[in-house]
């Protein structure tokens, strides 16, 4: 079944970032010229996604704001001549059909990707959080649909994070199924040294289907207090069967400082207009 819909929880506090947070959504901080979730819509529309639902809080409205048209900006470059910058600003609001709903309290990741139940209906969708920025070719949420289209099970993406790192993760129990693809029989949220299952850890990327509301729904809050998806992935491995891509690519984490940093200077090395200046400009350093 082709997968048209797509949900970005974007409501956390993103406390992390402050004091940048304290009035900016993190998803909004620019990764070079753009504002960090316009690379998360453009992963989507670029796996073929055409209707996305950003889940948003209060104090996020920039995010509505910047997938809207801007009439009056648009006409003042057109008439200095700037048509193409115009034109680029438009294709911005173009890119998919986005809409918005407010998480109205931060009960967790769990309880974010709940309120997207109206949304998606029966229809499965991909979920890509608002502070992973990937770099996949093709595109890492492509990879997983390509999974879920062939299996018609639901797909979270993974990575082996080192054994240092997998406590501020979920660690997944896995059986190998093919070169990259696991059968996942049970995850933990945030493991302790004895819970740790795997180095494999979901970051940021999965589809899903309409299974997983009901045991949303049904949920007590897990760790940090917080109604944890992993809990609900682990209560659905029980009851059908979950895979695990190891997808191919590069994620930064820009919702904490280092990983912003490198997403920053990554991306700034690539850019068709900086790239060449930036790179040398890093080496008068
Ligand atoms: P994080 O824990 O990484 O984001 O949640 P956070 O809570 O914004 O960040 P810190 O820890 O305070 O710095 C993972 C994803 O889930 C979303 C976040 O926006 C992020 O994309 N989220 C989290 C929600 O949408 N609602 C919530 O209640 C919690």
């Amino acid at each position: 079944m082709r997968v048209k819909k797509a949900v970005i929880p974007a409501a956390g506090f993103g406390t992390r970032m402050l004091p940048a947070t304290k009035s900016i959504p993190k998803e909004m901080l620019p990764l070079v010229d753009r504002p960090s979730i316009h690379y998360i819509v453009e992963e989507a529309v670029s796996s073929g996604i055409e209707e996305i639902l950003i889940i948003i809080s209060r104090g996020k409205e920039a995010v509505c704001d910047y997938f809207d048209y801007t009439p009056e900006l648009e006409e003042k470059l057109k008439k200095s001549g700037r048509e193409e910058d115009a034109a680029a600003l438009r294709a911005i609001a173009d890119m998919a059909k986005v809409t918005f709903i407010r998480q109205k309290e931060q009960h967790g990741l769990g309880h974010a990707v709940a309120q997207a139940k109206t949304f998606t209906g029966d229809e499965p969708f991909a979920v890509l959080l608002g502070d992973d920025v990937m770099e996949g070719n093709p595109p890492v949420t492509r990879q997983l649909l390509d999974v879920f289209e062939e299996t018609g099970a639901p797909v979270v993406g993974v990575a082996e994070v080192p054994t240092s790192e997998i406590h501020r993760y979920c660690s997944l129990g896995v059986t190998p199924v093919s070169e990259r693809v696991m059968e996942v029989h049970q995850l933990v949220e945030k493991p302790t040294p004895e819970q740790v299952l795997s180095n494999y850890a979901i970051l940021g990327r999965y589809v899903l289907t309409r299974d997983i509301y009901p045991i949303l729904e049904g949920l007590s809050t897990g760790f940090g207090g917080e109604i944890q998806l992993t809990d609900g992935l682990n209560e659905l491995c029980r009851q059908s069967k979950l895979f695990a891509l190891a997808y191919q690519g590069t994620r930064y984490d820009t919702g904490n400082l280092r990983g912003y940093l490198e997403a920053q200077v990554k991306l700034a090395l690539q850019h068709p207009d900086v790239g060449a200046w930036f790179a040398e400009f890093l080496k008068t350093l």
